[in-house]
C-alpha cells in the first residue's frame, strides 16, 4: 500500500490530503519524494512562520531535549517561565496560562470570563461572538465559532452565546447587556476569509465593555505574533484585550496555545479551576521561546512591513489587470485574494506549477506566507500567480 493509502486505511477521515508526499521542508519551501519543490505560500496555516527548518529553533530544541522534555506542571521550568515574561513584556501586564492549541486557549477563556461573570452576578454569563468568526473545533470553541456549517451536526452547543454580524455597530448595541460577560474578537477574521473589523467597531466594542463591564477576548491564534506587521493585531488599534489567546507559531512548529489574562483577572482562575498535562511543556516552551526572540525583533517587523508592501502592491496592480480578481485585503502578511469562483483552479493549477496556496471561505486564497520569505521567492510567486489569472481570464 502507499502512503497515502495507508493514511485512508488507518488515519480517520476528518481531513482533505493532498497528492503530496513531503519528505523534506527548507525555508519557505516543502520537497516532495521525487525532489519537486513546493513554495508554502501559507506555512502550515500560519505556524510555520519562520520558515521550514528554522536552525535556532532546531538548536533551542537539541538543547531542551539534552536537560528534559517532559516535568509535569508540579515543576517551575526555565523555558516556561521566560516564554511567559517575554510575553507579558509584549503584551500589556497579565499572566499566562499554556495549553497545546488554539482550541483549547479558547476553552481556557471560555471557563474564566464565565466565572468571572458569574462571580459578579448569576446572570452574567453571556458571550458575544461574530457570524463567520473560526473559534476552535472543541465544543466550546465551537460554540462561539459563528458558522453553522461547523456547528449544525453537533448540536447542542453551549447555551448562552449570540451571534451577531461583523462591524454591525446597530447589532452590537442591541446585543450586549449586563448579562453580557466577555465578547470574542478576531481583528482580522482569518477562516472567513480575511475580513478585518473597523477601527470604529472596535471602538464601539471598548465603548460597551467599560459601559455594561464586561470582558474583551482578542483571539489572535492566528493574526497573533507579528503575523499582521505587529506582534499582535491589537496593536494596530487603541484596543488592549482583558484576554488574548495565540497558538499557532507560538511553539515554533510544535503544539502550543496560550491564554494571556489582564492582571486584574489573575485571581479568577484558583488552583484546581484548568490545567493541563501537557500544556506548558519545557520543549515547546523551549521552541517557543527561541521562535519568540526572532519573531519579536524590530528586524522582523521591518521585514514583514517591506515585504508586506511589495507583494499588497503588486497584487493590487494585479487586481487592475485582471478583473478576476475582486478584492485584495489583509495586513502584513496575512491577505486574501477574492477571486470568487476562480478561487479553486488557481489553487488546483498552482500546484502543478509548484506553488502552494490556501482557499478559505471558497473564494479566498489566504496567503500566510512565512515572515521571512524571500523578495525573490514573492517575485516567483507573482510571476507564476500572474500567468493562472491570465489562464483564469480566458477561460472566464
Ligand atoms: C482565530 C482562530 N482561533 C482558534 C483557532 C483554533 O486553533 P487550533 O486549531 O490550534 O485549535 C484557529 C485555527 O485556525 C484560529 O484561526
Amino acid at each position: 500500500m502507499t502512503l497515502h493509502e495507508r493514511d485512508q486505511t488507518y488515519i480517520l477521515n476528518t481531513y482533505k490530503r493532498l497528492p503530496l508526499t513531503i519528505t523534506k521542508a527548507k525555508g519557505s519551501y516543502l520537497y516532495d519524494q521525487s525532489g519537486k519543490k513546493y513554495l508554502d505560500m501559507y506555512a502550515g496555516i500560519a505556524v510555520s512562520s519562520l520558515g521550514h527548518s528554522n536552525k535556532t529553533i532546531l538548536k533551542a530544541i537539541k538543547k531542551q531535549m539534552n536537560k528534559h522534555l517532559h516535568l509535569s506542571n508540579y515543576f517551575v521550568s526555565e523555558p516556561v517561565v521566560s516564554l511567559a515574561q517575554k510575553l507579558v513584556e509584549h503584551a500589556f501586564p497579565s499572566q499566562v496560562f499554556f495549553t497545546n492549541s488554539g482550541t483549547e486557549a479558547i476553552e481556557a477563556s471560555i471557563k474564566l470570563v464565565r466565572k468571572w461573570g458569574k462571580s459578579l452576578d448569576p446572570e452574567k454569563q453571556e458571550m458575544i461572538a461574530l457570524h463567520e468568526s473560526f473559534h476552535g473545533r472543541t465544543m466550546g470553541g465551537l460554540s462561539l465559532t459563528g458558522q453553522p456549517k461547523y456547528q449544525q451536526a453537533f448540536a447542542p452547543l453551549l447555551s448562552g452565546v449570540k451571534h451577531i454580524e461583523r462591524n454591525n455597530i446597530n447589532q452590537l448595541r442591541s446585543a450586549v447587556s449586563e448579562k453580557t460577560c466577555a465578547i470574542y474578537l478576531e481583528l482580522i477574521q482569518g477562516e472567513s476569509g480575511i475580513e478585518p473589523l473597523h477601527f470604529e467597531y472596535i471602538e464601539e466594542v471598548m465603548k460597551l465593555s467599560k459601559r455594561y463591564n464586561f470582558l474583551i477576548v482578542a483571539d489572535e491564534i492566528q493574526t497573533g505574533l507579528m503575523r499582521t506587521g505587529k506582534l499582535f493585531a491589537y496593536q494596530h488599534t487603541r484596543l488592549t484585550p482583558d484576554i488574548l489567546t495565540l497558538a499557532k507559531s507560538l511553539g515554533g512548529g510544535i503544539p502550543l496555545g496560550a491564554m494571556l489574562v489582564a492582571n486584574n483577572l489573575s485571581k479568577v482562575l484558583q488552583p484546581g479551576d484548568h490545567g493541563s498535562t501537557f500544556g506548558g511543556n519545557p520543549l515547546a516552551c523551549a521552541m517557543g521561546l527561541a521562535s519568540f526572540n526572532l519573531l519579536s525583533s524590530t528586524d522582523m517587523a521591518h521585514k514583514v512591513a517591506h515585504t508586506s508592501s511589495y507583494l499588497l502592491e503588486a497584487l493590487k496592480s494585479l487586481k487592475s489587470k485582471y478583473d478576476v480578481i475582486q478584492d485584495v485585503r489583509g495586513k502584513g502578511l496575512m491577505i486574501g485574494i477574492d477571486l470568487g469562483k476562480h478561487a479553486q483552479s488557481i489553487q488546483e493549477n498552482a500546484l502543478k506549477r509548484g506553488v502552494l496556496l490556501n482557499v478559505t471561505h471558497q473564494t479566498v486564497i489566504r496567503l500566510l506566507p512565512p515572515l521571512n520569505i524571500k523578495d525573490k521567492e514573492i517575485k516567483a510567486f507573482l510571476e507564476i500567480f500572474e500567468d493562472l489569472l491570465k489562464l483564469e481570464q480566458i477561460n472566464k
